[in-house]
């Protein structure tokens, strides 16, 4: 079963009839909500969103070990996270949807594997390729049946929050080879690898990075674009469950 864990702005999912709630509560602590079990579009999906409902929990606070266990529990078979990002390439504008392909990973002091040597033994994944490729590949054809464009690629910097970053951060992460910044994508993305549950990135640029323009960043800006742009998400998981 699809499972979507909503972002910054999603989280409710419309035009979903909910079936059931799960509980929140995991041997890893409680998850953002309950996991929503519903139908949307003739075909069952779960939803979870991100920051809790209506609670909001910054990026640093989310249990992400929690929520991915919570996803597992609920029957989640391949999971897409929808995050809202800022723009470090400069052609990666406010209203662009991006698949990435990579992760690298800023954020400090989260739980963020389940192999710690207590709640598991210890181990070591791969995580060469930090998305599943066929869902990233379904993604982009969803886009598509959609009308849809999204970009095919991308690094995903993941910074700790929840201050967005000073122009130099993210001179030196366009330097590392960062086309994406965001807060919430790490480590859900290697959680899921590590319960071996297909997982891919649906990112909305909702912003310039910082420096990339002259301006600041204001959450007016932010919220303009995400809500249109959550509309062309949405759109794109209907294509996707259809
Ligand atoms: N930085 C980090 N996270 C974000 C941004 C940003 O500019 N925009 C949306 N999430």
């Amino acid at each position: 079963m699809l499972a979507i864990i909503g972002g910054t702005g999603l989280a409710e999912m419309e035009g979903l009839e909910i079936i059931r709630r799960h509980g929140a509560e995991t041997p890893l602590g409680a998850a953002s909500c309950g996991v929503i079990e519903g139908v949307l579009n003739g075909h069952e999906v779960l939803f979870l969103p991100r920051h809790g409902q209506p609670h909001k929990l910054p990026p640093h606070r989310v249990n992400y070990r929690a929520n991915l266990w919570a996803l597992k529990q609920a029957g989640a078979s391949r999971i897409v996270g929808i995050n809202a990002v800022g723009g470090i390439d400069p052609e990666l504008v406010p209203g662009a949807l991006v698949v990435p392909d990579q992760v690298i990973d800023y954020t400090i002091g989260r739980e963020s594997t389940y192999f710690d040597g207590r709640f598991k033994p210890l181990a070591h994944i791969d995580f060469s390729w930090p998305y599943d490729a066929e869902s990233r590949q379904t993604l982009l054809m969803a886009a598509q049946q959609a009308g849809e464009a999204m970009v095919d690629g991308g690094v995903y910097g993941c910074t700790q929050g929840p201050r967005l970053e000073t122009a130099a951060e993210i001179a030196r992460m366009a330097r590392d080879g960062c086309s994406l910044v965001g807060m919430t994508g790490m480590p859900e993305a290697v959680l899921a690898r590590e319960l071996e549950i297909p997982y891919a990135c649906l990112a909305l640029v909702v912003n310039p990075a910082a420096g990339v323009v002259d301006t600041e960043i204001t959450m007016a800006e932010i919220e303009a674009v995400l809500e249109s742009g959550l509309e062309r998400v949405k759109k794109v998981i209907r294509a996707l469950l259809g």
